[in-house]
């Protein structure tokens, strides 16, 4: 008899295919990033991200409250800070009074239960551009590890529920946990971004913080000497074992699309929850292809999640949350 399995029967309606459906994406899946700007009044579009915006505080306010009644929970804040107030050591990262301190307690107030994630590194204060101290043509580790270590115990401060440090530098989840433990924020998280590349799909986010590397001499061009080479994968495994050791509470991997065989990997790998960033760059793509007409926006963005969720993300730090959550009705 010809043939007796015929995979096509659990395709046949969409009533057998969400019945038998393996991936859903709901709006607990998502972090929300979030970009936030000094000023009152202030909703910019950023050039680069069709219909994504930096904030001031007062439409902070506004935002967190409309995410949460779509049933949004989490937000990954980043802000953009003034050139007069950014030098080498990113020391106005460590202002208590600073835009991203009080940018954690305008969504704290706004919105008591949800969860603020705050990225760390140096960049957006950087007079550089980059995620750590530079002397004489280098980022300096353990220097730059010990501001990252206080900027994240002043996040905690201001009631950041995780600090999310972004910078690849060597050691500073350990640095960073036993600091938190120290001043008794024992129940403040940590999500490594573990496994971050060097990427070329950072360039829109860039624009939004204006925070690219500057262009003179004696400072590195690229991020290449501390964000990892993209040929590489054994690498990605050993550093996020290596975060999960010093005390991350939740390992990522960015960007997402070009790297869900390392999110499948590190997912087979490891029992902390996977976090993926699907980038401003992926954003970007989507909407200028959307916007010619050559690529169906909403289809091609849920199946995009779909896949990364699909990968092995536990979680997704997407500018497409709003969008698809409105989808979803
Ligand atoms: C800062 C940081 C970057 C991103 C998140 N945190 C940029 C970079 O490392 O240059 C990129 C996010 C995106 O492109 O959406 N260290």
């Amino acid at each position: 008899m010809y043939p007796l399995i015929r995979p096509r029967r659990l395709r046949s309606n969409e009533a057998i295919r969400s019945l038998v459906r393996e991936t859903i994406i709901s709006p607990s899946d998502f972090l929300v990033p979030l970009f936030v700007v000094e000023g009152k009044g202030i909703i910019e579009e950023i050039p680069s991200m069709p219909n994504y915006y930096r904030l001031s505080l007062d439409n902070l306010t506004k935002e967190v409250k409309e995410l949460w009644n779509m049933g949004l929970r989490s937000v990954l804040l980043f802000v953009k800070v003034p050139d007069n107030l950014k030098d080498n050591k990113g020391s106005e990262a460590l202002n208590e009074n600073g835009l991203m301190q009080l940018a954690i307690k305008t969504v704290k107030n706004a919105c008591p239960d949800m969860l603020v994630m705050t990225d760390v590194a140096l960049d957006p204060y950087s007079s550089y551009g980059h995620d750590g101290i530079v002397a004489d043509g280098e980022i300096l580790n353990d220097e730059s590890v010990e501001v990252l270590t206080e900027m994240s115990v002043s996040h905690a401060k201001a009631g950041a529920d995780f600090v999310a440090p972004s910078d690849m530098m060597d050691g500073r989840i350990l640095s960073i946990r036993e600091a938190l433990e120290d001043e008794g924020y024992l129940n403040t998280g940590i999500m490594a971004y573990s496994a971050k590349y060097a990427s070329a799909f950072y360039g829109p986010f860039r624009d939004a913080l204006d925070s690219a590397p500057v262009d003179i001499k004696n400072v590195p061009k690229d991020k290449k000497s501390y964000q990892m080479d993209y040929a590489n994968r054994f690498e990605a495994i050993r550093e996020t074992q290596m975060d999960i050791d010093e005390g991350a509470d939740i390992v990522m991997v960015k960007p997402g699309l070009c790297y869900l065989d390392i999110v499948r990997e590190i997912k087979n790998e490891v029992d902390v929850p996977v976090a993926v960033y699907q980038v401003s760059g992926e954003y970007a793509m989507v909407k200028a292809a959307a916007e010619k007409g050559w690529l169906d926006h909403d289809a091609v963005m849920m199946e995009q999640l779909t896949a990364i969720k699909r990968a092995g993300a536990n979680m997704i730090a997407s500018y497409f949350a709003k969008d698809a959550v409105k989808l979803l009705g």
